[in-house]
């Protein structure tokens, strides 16, 4: 290849794990001869790139890829990235991607459902060796509250809703959902919280949200309320969480994330009754969509339009 090919096939660095590499690499071949993918090598051409698709960026990104114009993130939250670093001139842009979407809708109706129906008590009964029915309570008793409105907070509330619970929404900025009551901004999280039994974190990492869930919050909630956290690990306090645990105001908690990744196996919430955790499985971006994703916002970028998902910078999502 001539570096003019740069020019004419503009290249698309792609720096993940090489088995999905190979789905990638395909995707491009067939479907955007004109673009050129190539993998990342800090001393080689992908370092020239405009385009950078990542999950793990390249140290120093702004000198390891002066040229570049977008970050690409190989996954939904961008939290990780060192998005101040970048120049403002580099667009962010978020993964949103129908098979990612639907693995995290899954995950959320499977806590859901495992909370509703009291699986994390009957866990700790079944260990202790006890047969200790409860009574059923109907879905549409059961307030399920959703902390994040964006695509995978809207898909899992629209799904939730389907089963019969009530189903509530709270977001930063106010958002109109058929079917769902809506909560936005600090004003209203009292009101969204004293009505949900199983509450559902799939809120964006910010400044604004870490830490959120912490023993305020979770003294809002009504007694005996539950956890679903599909977010980040920095949402929750975890000595919060513990301690509400142990005192019977939260009566379990399903964890997909946790602060530190993978954590000790010493940790507390991992040994917890009342907690099933699983290691940040909820959801994963499929490479042929997100390929496809990728093709479509490199297109839009060169006809100088916008590129769909880019986050706003001072929002931080
Ligand atoms: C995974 O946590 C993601 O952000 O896609």
């Amino acid at each position: 290849m001539t570096p003019a090919d740069a020019t004419t096939h503009p290249l698309v660095a792609y720096k993940s794990d090489p088995v999905r590499g190979a789905v990638w690499h395909d995707i491009f071949a067939r479907e955007a001869p004109d673009l050129r993918l190539v993998d990342w090598d800090p001393h080689g051409e992908a370092a020239q790139a405009r385009y950078l698709v990542a999950w793990t960026p390249p140290e120093d990104l702004p000198r390891a890829m002066p040229r570049l114009e977008a970050l690409f993130c190989i996954g939904a939250g961008i939290d990780h990235l060192p998005v101040g670093e970048l120049p403002r001139t580099v667009q962010v842009v978020r993964m949103v991607d129908p098979n990612l979407t639907a693995s995290m809708v899954e995950y959320v109706v499977m806590a859901v459902l495992a909370l509703h129906r009291d699986l994390p008590f009957y866990r700790r009964e079944q260990a202790a060796g006890r047969w200790t029915p409860r009574p059923v309570l109907p879905a549409t008793e059961r307030r399920v509250g959703i902390m994040g409105l964006g695509v995978l907070g809207q898909a899992a509330a629209r799904a939730v809703a389907g089963f019969g619970f009530p189903v509530r929404g709270w977001s930063a900025s106010a958002k109109a959902l058929d079917g769902i009551e809506t909560f936005a901004g600090d004003a209203a999280l009292g009101d969204f919280l004293a009505g949900t039994d199983i509450l559902v974190c799939l809120l964006p990492l910010t400044p604004a949200t870490r830490g959120l869930l912490d023993r305020a919050l979770f003294s809002r909630l009504p007694p005996g309320a539950a956890l679903v956290n599909a977010g980040r690990g920095g949402h929750v306090v975890e000595a919060d969480l513990l301690a509400a645990l142990d005192g019977g105001r939260l009566s379990g908690a399903i964890l997909d994330v946790l602060a530190t990744e993978p954590p000790p196996a010493s940790h507390p919430l991992l040994a917890h009754p009342l907690v099933m955790a699983t290691p940040h499985v909820a959801s994963a971006t499929q490479p042929a969509g997100a390929a496809r994703q990728v093709i479509r916002g490199v297109r839009a970028h060169l006809r100088g339009e916008p590129i769909a998902h880019a986050i706003d910078r001072s929002q931080g999502y």
